[in-house]
């Protein structure tokens, strides 16, 4: 069976690790990378491949099978429009764009061109999650009631060197909370509302530095949320899970499902129960279901590969992945309007 054939656009932080990831895969060969910035001769230089400055030389020269787009969140568009214009199925990392508008455009132009396009929510590829979904899905805890859950990180300064971090798509909520929804509709189900208040009183940049918001899940039940990136706590998931070297694991929980038999702690899978009667009186007792961390990255690009072989259909569709969007796009909406946003 010949490899399936991809490229990289965008070759920053998230790129190199989408590149960590392929060379763990044995099915799939990068056969190009594009990226403007002078900075990105090293990387493809360490690969053995050609180095182009824009997507649609790099699409012209290489035809790719698939193509990773790793750019900022605000020039995801293009590049992923080009890509599927070319023929080639697309792994986009998240948010799928920074828009609805363009979100719906991507849609549109994957099913007119029958090529996919996969959302790089590359959290719903550790068995911790789909065991969190099983456990609340199931109603091993009961109907749940409430969910209540934060990521609060302060992110080293000359992150926000680049102008573009400092502009509101590479805030927080677009660029952390987007995770964290995707996780809450994966695992709780979907979001009807949203009330929400952010704050940018610390850096003063166009993004912003905290918020705080209220979500109603279609099946009633309610989540309160706290994040920021300005921060210094063990309570997030990164933190909690270890799953990135650069920063160390605390092993904390960061988000609790609570129901009307029990009550889980995630990431680190307790699930809390009592003997007997569900109530108040009765001591709870954690049983812990924790377990090793996959590479998740791998698991994304192993998919990928049977994506674009026709073997399975995208885990995270563009669908699913705009709805995850449209919810987080919906914290700024409540948050500027100081109403309940409804979906
Ligand atoms: N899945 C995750 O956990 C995760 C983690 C980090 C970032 N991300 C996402 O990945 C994206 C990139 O983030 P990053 O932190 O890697 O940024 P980065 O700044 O480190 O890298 C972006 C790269 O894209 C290049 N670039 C910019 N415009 C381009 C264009 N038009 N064509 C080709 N290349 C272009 C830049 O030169 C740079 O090398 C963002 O959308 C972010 O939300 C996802």
């Amino acid at each position: 069976m010949s490899k399936i054939r991809i490229a990289l656009i965008g070759a920053g932080v998230i790129g190199n690790r989408h590149l960590a990831a392929m060379a763990d895969v044995s099915d799939v060969a990068l056969v190009g990378i594009a990226d403007p910035f002078p900075a990105a001769r090293a990387v493809s230089d360490s690969h053995g491949v050609p180095l182009f400055s824009d997507a649609a030389t790099l699409l012209d020269e290489t035809n790719p099978d698939g193509v990773i787009v790793a750019t900022p969140t605000e020039h995801h568009f293009q590049p992923t429009m080009q890509s599927l214009e070319s023929g080639a199925h697309v792994l986009v990392e998240k948010p799928i764009m920074a828009t609805m508008e363009e979100s719906e455009s991507v849609i549109t132009k994957s099913r007119d061109t029958g090529r996919h396009v996969l959302v790089g929510h590359h959290r719903r590829y550790y068995g911790l999650v789909d065991q969190a979904r099983e456990i609340v899905q199931s109603g091993r805890i009961g109907q749940l009631i409430a969910v209540s859950g934060q990521w609060n990180m302060r992110k080293h300064a000359d992150y926000y060197d680049p102008d573009w971090r400092k502009k509101w798509q590479a805030g927080p909520v677009l660029t952390n909370l987007i995770h964290e929804m995707d996780l809450l509709r994966y695992v709780a189900g979907d979001v009807v509302s949203i009330s929400a208040q952010t704050s940018n009183a610390v850096m003063g940049f166009e993004k912003e530095d905290a918020a705080a918001l209220v979500i109603q899940f279609r099946n009633g039940a309610l989540g309160a949320f706290v994040l920021s990136d300005q921060s210094h706590s063990p309570w997030g998931w990164e933190q909690a899970t270890g799953e990135n070297a650069a920063f160390p694991r605390s092993a904390q929980n960061a988000i609790r499902f609570m129901g009307t038999e029990g009550s889980l702690e995630f990431p680190n899978l307790k699930v809390w129960t009592s003997r007997g009667t569900s109530e108040w009186r009765n001591p709870l007792a954690a049983q812990d279901l924790s377990g090793p961390l996959e590479d998740a990255f791998s698991n994304q690009i192993v998919h990928f590969a049977k994506v674009i072989r026709g073997d399975e259909q995208p885990r995270i569709s563009a669908r699913d992945a705009a709805d995850t969007l449209r919810a987080t796009l919906a914290v700024y909406e409540a948050a500027k309007s100081g109403r309940r946003v409804t979906l």
